[in-house]
């Protein structure tokens, strides 16, 4: 029996399937190992959005909301209209039993366009799902076309994969198009029992 923990491999996956692997099998043991090394990217976010003013009842999807601790963490700050998606049952199975969350579907974010029921959405939350072979940069433009013009979308990611990596080239060419307004990001802590670093960024829908 392996005795391989949680962070043992993250930043190392080969692909999609290897990383859907990897969550389905830690998904029990996923909160706490996060949790108990100050995981504080959920918060980040969240405050994020209380801090640009949006509303309570902004309808929000939480994209690879995982177990819930991004969607918890807007709950504890009063928003009330929260979905949420991921490509793991396993994890979504802990997102449901949170309670916080509306409608839960089962996506894979790289897979193209997304087809979800309740879109458009006036916030698109991604908490630590772009880069290290989770969700590519090129995703981004699918979640901006779930946003109602004037939405946020709002994503938080480790330093290992912005500004290099592929997240801010295609959140650049969003601006470029003009299906993003503007953008700004602000460094802060992300996972600080591994002493990691990550960006909250948040973007706003033409
Ligand atoms: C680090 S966890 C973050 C979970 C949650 N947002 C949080 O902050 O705790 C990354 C999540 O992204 C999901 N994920 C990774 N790649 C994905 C993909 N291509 N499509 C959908 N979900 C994906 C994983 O299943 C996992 O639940």
């Amino acid at each position: 029996m392996s005795d391989e923990r949680f962070f043992d491999r993250l930043y190392d996956l080969d692909d999609g399937d290897d990383v859907r692997r990897h969550y389905q099998r830690f998904a029990a043991d996923y909160d706490a190992e996060l949790t108990s090394r100050g995981y504080a990217q959920p918060d980040r976010v969240a405050d994020a959005l209380v801090a640009a003013g949006v509303p309570g009842d902004a309808r929000i999807l939480d994209v690879g909301c995982g177990s819930g601790l991004s969607g918890v963490a807007l709950a504890k700050r009063g928003f009330s209209q929260i979905d949420g998606c991921d490509y793991s049952s396993e994890m979504l199975a802990r997102a449901r039993a949170t309670d916080v969350y509306r409608h839960l579907y089962e996506v894979d974010l790289n897979a193209g366009e997304l087809a979800i029921t309740g879109s458009p959405f006036d916030v698109v939350t991604a908490v630590g799902v772009l880069g290290h072979g989770h969700v590519a940069g090129l995703a981004l433009r699918s979640l901006a076309l779930l946003l109602e013009s004037g939405g946020w979308l709002v994503f938080a990611i480790n330093e290992l994969a912005w500004p290099d990596g592929d997240a801010k080239p295609a959140l650049d060419q969003l601006v470029e198009d003009e299906t993003i307004d503007s953008y700004e990001a602000q460094i802060g802590e992300h996972i600080p029992g591994l002493g990691s670093r990550g960006w909250v960024v948040i973007a706003r829908a033409r």
